[in-house]
């Protein structure tokens, strides 16, 4: 079973992007874990992080051709703008998890809005990097994916 994980933009900052919101912890740390996780629950997962837009698309339908069963995905900024990404991974009609490190909701009235949020099977959020924990753990063992 293969998961395949996405960061969006400025997500290659974390751990030292607005520490106060996102925390300290690297987005190598949280790909590291994540790996390791992913031996324990018995599934392959690939880390993939871009600021682009395109490149996301791209991935998004690269998956298709390989047989990607789950998403994870925190798009970032992109959550709140674009119908491309959303329109990638309906797509492909792969299961996707959406997930945000903070809790959106309770932040700026422009991050209550998700492009993805109706399509999700879950929406993960206000967890810190544990939410990458819980996402991952989810896909594995509770999404039907075969
Ligand atoms: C984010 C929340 C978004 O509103 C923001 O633009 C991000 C990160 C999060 O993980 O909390 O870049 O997706």
């Amino acid at each position: 079973r293969k998961i395949l994980l996405i960061n969006g933009p400025n997500l290659n900052l974390l751990g030292t992007r607005e520490p106060h919101i996102y925390g300290n912890t690297t987005l190598q740390d949280v790909v590291d874990a994540a790996q390791k996780q992913a031996v324990d629950l018995d599934v392959s997962l690939d880390a993939f992080q871009s600021n682009w837009e395109g490149a996301i698309i791209d991935r998004i339908q690269q998956a298709r051709t390989e047989g990607v069963d789950a998403i994870i995905i925190n798009p970032g900024a992109f959550t709140h703008t674009s119908v491309a990404i959303r329109d990638a991974l309906l797509g492909v009609a792969i299961p996707f998890v959406e997930l945000h490190v903070s809790n959106v909701h309770a932040r700026e009235t422009f991050r209550h809005h998700s492009y993805f949020q109706d399509k999700a099977v879950a929406v993960v959020c206000g967890m810190g990097v544990y939410g990458y924990t819980a996402a991952l753990e989810f896909a594995a063992k509770y999404m039907k994916i075969s």
